[in-house]
């Protein structure tokens, strides 16, 4: 049993507020770049070696359902390395993505192209709901339709077989970044050029590029809506760091900005946060930015403005919670639209319950400020909404509880430690409980 099998579902933080951040935090490797780059394992029979891996618990999942395929992971975290060596040359004959892991981790879907590429054929279970929005998987099915695969679904199973993909034109109805990753992957051993327009940007999206052209893919256009990929016949071996987390990164910068004090954020990629450095200028906040960290000075003095979640490089939808936190402690009404996902207000209610002023009319959140907050007992429901409380906790008067961290451990390395570790007061309570507790959504 490893430790994050050891930790129980339904641990509690309890943060008592009002600590300035003092000092420096370091940022993990991302886990929406080590989740694809994992799946990418799955288009070789070598072996793939990743570093900068976050001790995150999505990994573990992406881990369980690798080797539930046949692949041995060996996943090492240490003071000197975060490392995973991934090795796919024994695949199971009948590869398949369970229901039980699926359920857990949307982003399992992710091994749906590699799967399709490298065996002609792939057994995916559909990952149903997630509390942030429907999120079908409609654009990676159809995707993988005008490369040649034949796929069925029947008792919430996907069924795709091909003898051997062939590249073509597609053009994505919705910018996708799992989507573009899926379609990158399979295309990558696909027969000939596939050209897909309309793809996601985000820097997640390139990192899984340099990757599978280190494995020796042909893809050119990473980082514009059109990516040219040219299919080759076999994949290698490579190894590969991963970028570090810019939505940790920019996390732990929205808490300096409201918890006040003088916080560096090191081991960052400030390149990939232009649109939030650039809105929390707007609203007041200081920083000295250098080539891998952000110094951020704040003395909690802060402005009311709006913001609109868009695909990068505009303002991420994984950072709206967080920036909602924020804007409850701004001087001024701070009108938030969420444009990605329908349902991603889940966190709101929960401010409210801790005094602070915001009312929802559809995809647009009114938030009044700034109304004192006082500490109370919350609930986290997904992954950024519970990275929202903790943030809100560090500015509220008393001692916060925040139920469900499982969410918050999903996609943040020992986000507790860190925060200790630049004055924060928080601490992490756990009652054991049996495995299943985690069943969770989201990712
Ligand atoms: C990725 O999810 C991230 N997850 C999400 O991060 C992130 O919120 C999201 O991109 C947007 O930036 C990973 O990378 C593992 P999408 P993904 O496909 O790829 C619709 C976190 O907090 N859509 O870009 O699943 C969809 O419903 C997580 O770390 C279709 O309609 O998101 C949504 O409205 C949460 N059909 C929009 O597109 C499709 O086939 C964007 O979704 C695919 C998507």
């Amino acid at each position: 049993m490893n430790e994050w099998e050891n930790r129980c579902g339904m641990d509690k933080f309890v943060i008592r507020g009002g600590n300035r951040l003092l000092g420096t935090v370091r940022v993990s490797g991302a886990k929406n770049a080590a989740l694809p780059a994992m799946a990418a394992a799955l288009l070789t029979d070598e072996p793939v070696i990743l570093e900068n891996i976050p001790d995150v618990r999505d990994i573990q999942t992406e881990r369980k359902l690798l080797e539930a395929m046949g692949c041995e992971v060996e996943l090492g975290y240490g003071r000197a390395h975060h490392r995973t060596t991934i090795n796919c040359a024994s695949l199971n004959p009948d590869p398949e993505a369970g229901y039980e892991l699926v359920k857990t981790m949307r982003a399992s879907t992710l091994v749906l192209g590699p799967l399709l590429a490298r065996t002609g054929r792939a057994r995916v279970s559909l990952p149903g709901g997630c509390a942030i929005g429907a999120r079908p998987i409609d654009q990676h099915i159809k995707g993988l339709e005008r490369l040649g695969a034949e796929i069925t679904q029947e008792h919430g199973y996907i069924e795709a077989r091909a003898e051997r993909l062939r590249g073509n034109h597609i053009v994505f109805e919705k910018i996708t970044v799992t989507g573009t990753e899926d379609l990158m992957m399979a295309a990558a051993l696909a027969e000939g050029e596939t050209v897909m327009e309309n793809c996601a940007r985000e820097p997640e999206v390139g990192d899984l590029a340099a990757l599978l052209t280190k494995m020796g893919a042909h893809i050119s256009g990473v980082g514009t809506p059109t990516l040219r990929i040219t299919g080759v016949s076999k994949l290698f071996g490579a190894r590969h760091r991963i970028i570090p987390d810019r939505i940790e990164a920019g996390t732990f910068i929205v808490a300096g900005a409201l918890a006040g004090g003088e916080l560096t954020v090191a081991g960052c990629e400030p390149a990939h946060l232009g649109a939030l450095l650039q809105k929390l200028e707007e609203v007041g906040v200081k920083f000295r930015i250098s080539k891998e960290s952000v110094l951020v000075m704040s003395n909690g003095e802060l402005r009311a403005s709006d913001v609109s979640t868009e695909e990068f490089p505009g303002f991420a939808t994984d950072m709206q919670a967080q920036f909602m936190a924020l804007a409850t402690q701004a001087e001024g009404t701070s009108i938030i639209t969420e444009n990605i996902f329908e349902n991603r207000f889940m966190h709101a209610q929960e401010l409210v319950r801790m005094g602070a002023n915001i009312r929802i009319e559809g995809r647009r959140a009114i938030v009044r400020g700034r109304t004192p907050l006082s500490a109370a007992a919350v609930l986290a429901s997904d992954l950024r909404a519970s990275a929202s409380l903790v943030l809100a906790a560090l500015a509220a008067d008393g001692e916060t509880i925040i139920d469900r961290v499982y969410h918050i451990d999903r996609g943040y390395e020992r986000i507790e430690e860190k925060l200790r570790g630049v004055g924060a007061q928080i601490r992490r309570i756990g009652e054991m409980l049996p495995r299943r507790a985690f069943a969770a959504v989201g990712s």
